[in-house]
């Protein structure tokens, strides 16, 4: 990564170019990159361009969009979503990162919880399209009081086969806390499906340097 007099973030993904505006200065949460989605980007790249080519892919808390718009250089055809309020950074760094060259990164707002799902859309897009083949959630554990309106979104576009990549940094003691939810959800359908949480040893990913990070293979079924 590199960053140039212009403030831009350049990147070299899958031997591809990307090039990301952030809102260092805002005190926005969803304008910074944060430092988990290095980490995640750095173990995608060594997994390589084939295991995401031709994947259908939602990342949720997209940010600024790193990971979506590397996983679409990949060829993957990906569904970044955030909230409303982030959408003009996302779609100003999907439209800078344009490329004939990759797959398709469309931006769209979900907010989490029964509510944003419904608003969103996607239901009607995994009619369509069949179940998502990742779920993207990079350092989304920050705030306790949204675990269970996470809980909610993911019971609802996880699909059987789905893979669930679930990165964060244990900030403040309480992150692990989704866990917790994650094992004790009931499905709203009734059904008997339960998240099953599998961790990604520290030995299979460089942590950059970066401290008290979890990272887990989140599956539902
Ligand atoms: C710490 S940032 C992580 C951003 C990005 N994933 C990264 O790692 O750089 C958390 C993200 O979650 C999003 N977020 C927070 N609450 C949300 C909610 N209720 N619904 C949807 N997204 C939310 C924020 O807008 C922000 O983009």
């Amino acid at each position: 990564m590199t960053s140039d007099d212009d403030g831009l973030l350049r990147f070299n993904v899958f031997n591809k170019p990307v090039v990301l505006a952030t809102e260092t200065d805002s005190g926005s949460v969803a304008g910074k990159l944060w430092s988990v989605s290095l980490v995640l980007l750095d173990y995608f790249q060594k997994l390589g361009p084939e295991t995401f080519a031709d994947k259908k892919i939602l990342e949720l808390g997209a940010g600024v969009g790193l990971l979506s718009i590397a996983l679409s250089r990949a060829g993957a055809s990906v569904t970044c979503t955030d909230l409303p309020s982030a959408l003009p950074m996302l779609d100003e760094n999907c439209e800078k990162n344009k490329n004939a060259d990759s797959g398709a990164c469309r931006v769209t707002a979900l907010g989490w919880g029964v509510e944003g799902f419904e608003e969103s859309g996607i239901a009607q897009e995994m009619q369509t399209n069949g179940d998502y083949d990742y779920i993207i959630c990079a350092d989304l554990c920050y705030d306790e009081s949204l675990h269970d309106i996470l809980v909610e979104t993911l019971q609802r576009i996880t699909g059987p086969k789905t893979v669930v990549y679930l990165i964060y940094i244990d900030r403040m003691n309480f992150d692990i806390m989704l866990n917790v939810k994650l094992c004790e959800a009931e499905d709203p359908e009734g059904t008997d499906k339960e998240f099953r949480i599998d961790m990604v040893k520290d030995t299979d990913y460089d942590c950059l340097g970066v401290e008290g990070i979890h990272f887990y293979k989140v599956m539902y079924n």
